[in-house]
């Protein structure tokens, strides 16, 4: 590499906003998230990169194209199915290259700490085991065409609120026992070609400016040979080179390109920043070649087997719903006579999450209901449906039934439909978004006191819901049905009657706690959000300005393992989900690294089944940790043999710079969710220490 060359792959543009502010694209680009030129001479392909976890994002539309929208990170959790998200990941990984793109941001595994938290619906789940395993599944699929896959937001990314400063305060030792974990385990699995560094704050550090993150935990202790890219805007000083960043992305967000001519002129005097220029550009091209980008990027316009792949996202959609409730008036019967449909524009389609991760199949959003006018990202801050239409197609699976439907904005209005009707179907939405976390569990737009009047009207009251993460559900046993079908994608309208009329058994299991009440939760505020008001951009930080998000509270005891530790019952906890029909679980047998067990079918329709182990306890001191699942597809009368492994550090704390497994009996969970332990077995083990 000659002069300028040394630098030209350690930065890049946001091709919708230029370098210089223009409009104009910078030749070679597509309009997408990022764009690094390659260098021609040395045939190194340009990085096109484009968002995100959930499909090849919609940008607003700028590219003036579609692609597979895929359901929401919770749903494709509550699969808890590693072969599917690897498929999922496949698709999208598909499609950016057939687009042009060489880069997907996606692989959200930060672990949700806060189910208020707006970005809920990019990431898996509470849990570092379940989030390593489909993070490391979904970056399998996707560079298996040769696109590079991030993992995002290293680290301790778990609120939206002042996400430019807010310092997420953990310590060593329960920070890697659990979101760190959760990146480790997807690095292992996956191999991704880029780790990128979150917005906020870690131990009072910018994590792209973060040397224990990007340097001792990343490159020295995990190995990591691929690079790190930064967040959008998440860049502040040149040292973030030194403390293990490679590549600024979108940089003239940034207050300077500090790794163009500031990165070169501070290694022609300083060696170790020249150091650090020769590994940035060794860890960018060590990916481009692991990942087999070529030496081109790749031409727009290839072919998309839309059709092939909108079966992906339907089957995704289906096994992600969760069956919550069931009375037994689901399934539906074909021969329904009257079907009352209200409220959550089903109509229309189906809710997407909003921000970078947003993406629309053909035609773009069924609808788009603005939010604001007064931000600069109004357009982007709309509540987008995609055009997969619930009611629709109910009208179809219940070809014989008056079907009606009233958008519940007057109660008295789907109040009388729904006591005319034998069966009413109330669709409840909420909206969340990168950017935005919500103040609050409770639906929003007075949507309980509608779902309250229609179950008391009609006793066969069932209530869909597509939301970011959990919500309260204060007329939970006043109705007969509630199905939570996350933001199910571009055919969640279908899979959603494909699960209420039983053409598809509820298999989804839930990735996250949903609490009973905000008193559950380690923090009853999201920190910060008393005082600052919330912008997309995030608010950037003042000098001196402070904002702590304490998670040493809870440390590694995330979700149901706060629960447990606290004795607190959840309203539906972690692993749960109903069926159409039963399941047992039994021949239960631990070792020190598997445990093994049966599932059987033991109703009366085919169905999925997600077996989970937990551990229990360890010498009688109570903790709980998801050590293992299974999930097998079962015909009536069925049984399945099932043996997982267990990772040793899911027995062990880090302490001291290693891991430590105490001697002693440690106590097994074989069950149906966190809080419904079917056998216990103990094996003893003898301590160990590893690093
Ligand atoms: C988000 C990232 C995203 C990037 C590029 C940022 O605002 O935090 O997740 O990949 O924008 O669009």
């Amino acid at each position: 590499m000659r002069g300028d060359e040394r630098t030209q792959l350690l930065w890049g543009i946001m091709p919708i906003f230029n370098a210089g502010g223009s409009a104009k694209p910078e030749p070679g680009s597509i309009a997408g998230a990022g764009y690094v030129p390659g260098i021609d001479r040395l045939g190194i392909p340009a990085l096109r990169e484009t968002d995100g976890s959930l499909g090849v994002s919609y940008l607003l539309g700028l590219r003036g194209d579609y692609s597979t929208a895929m359901p929401s990170g919770p749903a494709m959790a509550s699969s808890f199915n590693p072969q599917l998200v690897r498929e999922i990941g496949s698709v999208m990984g598909q499609e950016a290259r057939a687009k042009g793109f060489n880069v997907l941001l996606a692989g959200g595994v930060n672990l949700m700490r806060d189910p208020r938290a707006g970005r809920t619906f990019e990431y898996f789940s509470e849990d570092p085991y379940l989030s390593g395993v489909l993070g490391g599944a979904s970056v399998q699929g996707i560079q298996s065409h040769h696109v590079i896959s991030t993992l995002k937001h290293f680290a301790f990314n778990a609120q939206e609120t002042g996400r430019k400063y807010v310092n997420s305060v953990i310590g060593d030792g329960p920070g890697r026992e659990s979101d760190l974990l959760a990146f480790q385990i997807a690095i292992e699995r996956g191999q991704p070609g880029a780790i990128m560094c979150a917005y906020n704050r870690v131990g009072g550090k910018q994590a792209c400016a973060s040397d224990y993150l990007m340097n001792t935990v990343l490159k020295e202790d995990w190995d990591y040979k691929g690079f790190v890219m930064s967040d959008w805007g998440a860049v502040w000083s040149l040292d973030s080179a030194l403390a293990g960043l490679d590549q600024q992305s979108g940089a003239p967000l940034d207050p300077e390109i500090y790794f163009d001519a500031p990165l070169r002129n501070a290694a022609h005097s300083d060696p170790a920043y020249s150091k650090r220029l020769k590994d940035m550009n060794v860890r960018v091209l060590t990916s481009m070649l692991a990942v087999g980008l070529g030496n081109e990027a790749p031409k727009p316009g290839g072919a998309i087997d839309f059709e092939a792949h909108a079966a992906v996202t339907r089957e995704a959609a289906a096994q992600g719903i969760v069956l919550l409730r069931n009375t037994g008036v689901l399934p539906l019967s074909a021969s329904v006579k009257s079907i009352a449909v209200i409220g959550g524009f089903a109509d229309s389609g189906v809710l997407s999450g909003g921000g970078s991760s947003e993406t629309h199949g053909m035609g773009g959003p069924a609808i788009s209901v603005p939010r604001t006018a007064a931000d600069r990202f109004a357009k982007q801050l709309t509540h987008q449906y995609q055009a997969s239409a619930p009611l629709a197609a109910i009208r179809k699976r219940a070809s014989k039934a008056e079907v009606t439907y009233r958008d519940g904005r007057y109660i008295a209005d789907a109040v009388a439909q729904a006591k005319k009707a034998d069966i009413a179907i109330v669709f409840a939405t909420q909206w969340t978004t990168e950017g935005f976390d919500v103040p609050s569990l409770s639906l929003p737009t007075g949507q309980d006191a509608l779902i309250e009047a229609v179950a008391k009207a009609n006793p066969n009251t069932i209530v869909v819901l597509e939301t970011g993460g959990p919500v309260f559900l204060p007329w939970k046993d006043d109705v007969a049905g509630v199905l939570e079908a996350w933001y199910p994608g571009g055919k969640g309208g279908e899979a959603i009657a494909d699960v209420l009329f039983g053409q598809v058994n509820p298999s989804g299991h839930l990735p996250i706690t949903f609490p009973a009440s905000v008193e559950d939760l380690p923090r009853r505020i999201i920190p910060g959000s008393d005082f600052l008001t919330p912008s997309f951009f995030g608010t950037e930080p003042t000098p001196g300005a402070t904002l702590d998000a304490d998670y040493s509270i809870e440390g590694s005891d995330v979700g149901y393992r706060w629960n447990a530790r606290k004795g607190i019952t959840a309203a539906y906890p972690f692993g749960y989900g109903l069926s159409y029909t039963q399941f047992r679980l039994d021949h239960f047998t631990v070792g020190e690294d598997s445990a093994s067990f049966t599932i059987t079918n033991t109703g009366t329709r085919e169905g999925a089944d997600v077996a989970q182990i937990y551990l229990l306890s360890h010498d009688g001191r109570p903790m709980q940790r998801l050590l293992g699942f299974a999930r097998c597809d079962l015909a009536v009368g069925k049984s399945c043999k099932q043996k997982v492994t267990i990772d040793p550090r899911l027995l062990a704390r880090w302490r001291d710079g290693q891991w430590t497994i105490a001697p002693g009996d440690y106590l097994l969970g074989l069950a149906l969710d966190a809080e419904t332990i079917v056998q216990r077995q103990t094996v003893h083990i003898e301590g160990r220490s590893w690093n």
